[in-house]
C-alpha cells in the first residue's frame, strides 16, 4: 500500500515545530505501525536526512513505551491496542496519516513524536509503593484475598502508564492513570498500611505537575489499550475523600484546626 504521512517534526522543547510530509510506498498491510515508520526512517537515512524520532521497547503492548496521536486518536483507529500492536490493515490504500506526539503541557516534547512522561515516575514515587518486612518471603497462601478485591486490582494493574489517557482527555487529566494506580494496592491487603496516604499523596503530585482535573469526558476510558473503566477514577476521589477527612480529624484531635 501507499501512504502519505503528516508528521509532527520538533527539534527540542524550546522549537515550535511544524507538520512534514512523506510518502511511505509499498508497505505491506501485515506491517505494524512502527515497522511502517521504521522502513520509513531506513529510507531518509539512506538520503542522509533525519529520521522520525518515537518512542518504543517491547513492541507487544506491555510496556507502554509507545505512544502515538494518529489521525487524532491516540494509539490510533483500533480499540484497545497500543500503537506498537496497530497493523497497517487498518488503512486504505492512498490514506494520508497524521501523527503527532501527545500533547499535554505536563508532557513536554523531547524531539519529534518522543515525549517527556517523567511526570508519571514522579506520581508513582509519591505513593506507588507498599510497605514490606524484610527477611524470607511469606508464603503466598498466608494472606487471603477475596476473589472479587483480585480481580478489581488485577484490572487496575493492567495500566502500562502509556499517557494515552492524559493524550485523549480535553483537560490533559491523569485522573485514569492515578486512580489505577491508587486502586491496584488499595485494593489489597498488602496495600493498606499506606492507603490513606498513598491516596493523599499521589493525587497532590498528578495537581503539582500541571495535570487538569476530570470533568467526566471518559475519553481517557476510550483510549485507554488496557480498557481502564473510569469507575477507578470514582474510587479515587472516595479514597482521597476519605484520606483528607481522617487527617482532619487526626490533627483536631491533637488539638490543631
Ligand atoms: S490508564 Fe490506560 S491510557 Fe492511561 S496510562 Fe494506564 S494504560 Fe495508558
Ligand atoms: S512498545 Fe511497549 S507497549 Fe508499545
Amino acid at each position: 500500500m501507499n501512504l502519505t504521512l503528516n508528521v509532527w517534526r520538533q527539534k527540542n522543547r524550546g522549537d515550535a515545530g511544524r507538520f512534514e510530509r512523506y510518502d511511505a510506498t509499498d508497505i505491506s498491510e501485515h506491517m505494524s505501525f512502527l515497522e511502517m515508520l521504521d522502513v520509513v526512517n531506513e529510507r531518509l537515512m539512506a538520503k542522509g536526512e533525519e529520521p522520525i524520532h518515537f518512542d518504543h521497547d517491547c513492541r507487544e503492548g506491555i510496556c507502554g513505551a509507545c505512544g502515538l496521536v494518529i489521525n487524532g486518536d491516540p494509539h490510533g483507529p483500533q480499540n484497545a491496542t497500543t500503537t506498537c500492536q496497530l497493523h497497517m490493515r487498518e488503512f486504505t490504500d492512498g490514506d494520508a496519516i497524521t501523527i503527532e506526539p501527545w500533547r499535554a503541557d505536563a508532557f513536554p516534547v523531547i524531539r519529534d513524536l518522543v515525549v517527556d512522561r517523567q511526570a508519571f515516575d514522579r506520581i508513582v514515587q509519591a505513593g506507588g509503593y507498599v510497605s514490606v518486612r524484610t527477611g524470607s518471603a511469606r508464603d503466598a497462601n498466608e494472606i487471603p484475598i477475596p476473589k472479587e478485591a483480585a480481580d478489581l486490582a488485577m484490572d487496575a494493574a493492567s495500566c502500562i502508564g502509556c499517557g494515552a489517557c492524559v493524550a485523549a482527555c480535553p483537560n490533559a487529566s491523569a485522573s485514569l492513570f492515578v486512580a489505577a494506580k491508587i486502586a491496584h494496592l488499595g485494593l489489597l491487603p498488602q496495600g493498606q498500611p499506606e492507603r490513606k496516604e498513598r491516596a493523599r499523596r499521589m493525587v497532590a503530585q498528578m495537581d503539582a505537575e500541571g495535570f487538569g482535573h476530570c470533568t467526566n469526558h471518559y475519553e481517557c476510558e476510550g483510549a485507554c489499550p488496557k480498557e481502564i473503566s473510569v469507575e477507578f477514577i470514582a474510587r479515587m476521589n472516595r479514597e482521597f475523600l476519605l484520606a483528607m477527612l481522617v487527617s482532619r480529624t487526626e490533627l483536631a484531635s491533637r488539638g490543631g484546626r
